[in-house]
């Protein structure tokens, strides 16, 4: 007999309950404790909206200034970690790199999982050296020594000169900041989810979060921002754009960075990321990569929309063109993805720990049934 209750893939099942974030598909509507993702990248700071969601609400003067100092103090990473990750063969994936730092992170002034207060600190601990941690291994994965944080700049313009060398100016750094704002948080994704059931079994924070770079180097989760960039390449010119999508449509090819599980309408964060290429692109006399992106969005959706189908920019539309322009090298677009999303995580193993239970889904057993053994001699 079929179990009923089974859900390929879990989809449709709710696995918790959270106060951390609400998607609304239909509308294309994402928001952090109930403030719209929109309002954050245009009003908030990396500092502030990481606060939101670890607490819950937007902090006093007071609380974010004690937090952004936190942020600010605690970036450099320790000799052992830096040792650690030159020690790894050149052609590491740097999500690899990313995951044994964070699990090498745990073995130093780790405090036991499910105890709410020193999971705060070592979250605040592991959202600041991320972009360390990253940073440093794509430096060393260049035959280039580690540059060491600073901690006058912003987030994103402490992480953009730890991989150069060179400050951006503050514009860049405000939009690579909002980028990672947009990211940080989606609900129950594979990686959130996975933090979330490792720091069910109590497993500490940087074991779980460690679990959730894993989760999120799958190339089912993150990168389809890559695959966008593989995309563009393909495409002669904006005025060619149209055909090679017809090419694509007549062999049924997936148009990467279009349509959504969860979204029928244009991703929310795709809008934003949208602003800032063209902002950027606009400021540099134009983008070729944002001109043929334009053609085959409005061309797809006509075409889908035509079929009944609600196909749009998803989160990975624009962002690989956008970090482009921000001259980051396209081995980095998961790992960013990371030093973003590990805000996310440690909200959601914070709420874990709140009332926590572990998690033990049934498998509808398939298998076969009364077997008996027989020496190796006497198998067919
Ligand atoms: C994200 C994705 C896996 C969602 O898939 P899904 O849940 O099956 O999407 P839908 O149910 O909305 O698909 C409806 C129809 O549109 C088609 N479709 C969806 N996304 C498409 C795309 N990017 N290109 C072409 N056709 C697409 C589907 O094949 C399906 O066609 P069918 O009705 O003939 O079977 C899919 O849109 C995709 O592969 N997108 C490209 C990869 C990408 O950008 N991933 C990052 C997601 S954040």
């Amino acid at each position: 007999m079929p179990d009923t209750n089974f859900a390929k893939g879990l989809a449709g099942v709710i696995a918790t309950e959270s106060k951390i974030c609400t998607i609304d598909g239909d509308e294309g509507l994402l928001s952090y404790r109930g403030y719209s993702i929109q309002d954050l990248a245009a009003n908030s700071n990396f500092a502030e909206s990481a606060y939101l969601l670890l607490f819950g609400n937007l902090p006093s003067e007071s609380e974010l200034a004690d937090f952004s100092a936190k942020l600010e103090a605690r970036r450099e990473i320790r000799p052992e970690i830096i040792d650690g990750l030159r020690l790894l063969p050149a052609d590491t994936h740097p999500m690899v790199a990313l995951q044994q730092a964070v699990a090498a992170h745990g073995s130093f002034d780790a405090a036991p999982g499910g105890e709410i207060g020193p999971a705060i600190e070592r979250s605040i601990d592991l959202i600041a050296r991320f972009p360390t941690m990253v940073a440093a291994r794509a430096r060393l994965a260049a035959g280039q020594e580690p540059i060491a944080p600073r901690q006058d700049l912003g987030h994103g313009q402490n992480f953009l000169y730890m991989l150069s060398g060179e400050v951006p100016d503050t514009e860049r750094g405000d939009i690579f900041d909002d980028c990672l704002i947009l990211h940080m948080e989606h609900s129950l994704n594979a990686s959130t989810f996975t933090a979330r059931v490792v720091s069910a079994t109590l497993a500490p924070v940087d074991a779980s979060v460690s679990a959730a770079v894993g989760a999120l180097y799958g190339r089912l989760h993150g990168g389809a921002n890559e695959r966008v960039l593989h995309m563009l390449t393909e495409i002669e010119s904006a005025a060619t754009a149209e055909a090679w999508l017809d090419d694509q449509l007549a062999v049924k090819r997936k148009i990467m960075g279009m349509g959504h599980r969860v979204y029928r309408a244009k991703d929310p964060r795709a809008h934003v990321l949208e602003a800032y290429l063209k902002h950027l692109a606009d400021k540099a006399g134009g983008s070729e990569d944002y001109d043929k992106l334009k053609v085959i969005e409005r061309k797809m959706s006509a075409i889908m929309e035509a079929k009944g189908k609600q196909i749009y920019p998803n989160v990975d539309y624009f962002s690989g063109s956008l970090y482009r322009v921000l001259d980051i090298d396209v081995s980095l677009f998961t790992p960013i993805f990371a030093i973003a999303r590990v805000v996310g995580w440690c909200a959601h193993i914070l709420e874990q720990w709140e009332d926590n239970r572990i998690y033990r889904p049934r498998a509808a057993y398939t298998g076969e049934h009364n077997r008996t053994w027989a020496p190796v001699s006497e198998r067919g």
